[in-house]
């Protein structure tokens, strides 16, 4: 099978791409992928969650793959994909900058933009999508973006407001994570709002399906034409 690459990113910070980060990786790694979390914050956090991971769950390998980690490695050494890894994730830092973000991406990846429902998210990451689409080097490699709301408290002014955002952006908005303590429990205890043995994840894990389900549909069959996931965004 294929490798998988998935970034989670935007520009904003707190927004949630660590959370969705790990809870990919424990999703991939529970149903027996190999699972490589590149985790370029130097904040660390992916890998701490890595780190806390008991001993009774599916493994998945961190890799340190920020700028700041060991220098006696080269870069592309550090950021390489051994060919057993089924599926890549990477977590972004806050701020990073489109052109360097652009180098990060090969043919095909999927990239998820998580956006949280306040004003300030809401116009910073409008900001980071013109950009990104407006990349060419983006463009060219054929990645695939989809946004997903993420702590969202349904039936809120601010929540319809993200979602007229959402859906006036002409690429698919995904899913809705709600706004629970469950993820702040599972970062601490090392796995994914998936692996909490209770009920109370139910809606967690419905609201989490047709992530995974834009995540594994295949992206370019051999025998459908081609055609381009970067959507025009004149604005
Ligand atoms: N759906 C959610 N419900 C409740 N809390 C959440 C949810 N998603 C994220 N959080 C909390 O919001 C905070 C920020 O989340 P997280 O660290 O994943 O964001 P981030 O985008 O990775 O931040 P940074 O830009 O600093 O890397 C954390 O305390 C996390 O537990
Ligand atoms: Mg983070």
């Amino acid at each position: 099978m294929s490798l998988q690459r998935i970034l989670v990113t935007n520009a904003k910070g707190g927004c949630g791409k660590t959370t969705i980060a790990t809870n990919l990786a424990s999703h991939y790694a529970r149903v027996g992928k190999n699972v490589r979390l590149f985790d370029h914050d130097t904040q660390g956090s992916s890998l701490a969650w890595i780190r806390r991971r008991p001993g009774d769950v599916a493994p998945v390998t961190g890799v340190d793959a920020s700028k700041n980690s060991d220098h006696r490695l080269t870069r592309s050494w550090q950021l390489r994909v051994p060919p057993e890894t089924d599926v890549a994730i990477v977590d972004s830092p806050a701020g990073t900058d489109i052109s360097e973000l652009a180098l990060l991406f090969q043919q095909n990846d999927s990239v998820l933009i998580p956006v949280l429902p306040s004003p300030i998210d809401i116009h910073a990451t409008a900001h980071f999508i013109k950009a990104l689409l407006t990349t060419g080097g983006a463009r060219r490699k054929m990645i695939r973006l989809a946004v997903v709301a993420n702590r969202v408290r349904k039936n809120t002014l601010m929540y319809h407001s993200l979602e007229r955002f959402l859906f006036s952006l002409n690429i698919p908005f995904i899913s809705s994570l709600r706004d629970t303590q469950l993820y702040a429990q599972a970062i601490e205890m090392g796995i994914g709002v998936q692996e909490i043995s209770t009920s109370r994840n139910r809606i967690d894990r419905e609201q989490w399906a047709p992530v995974f389900r834009w995540l594994d549909t295949p992206v370019v069959s051999e025998t459908a034409p081609i055609t381009p996931l970067f959507n025009s965004f004149e604005r």
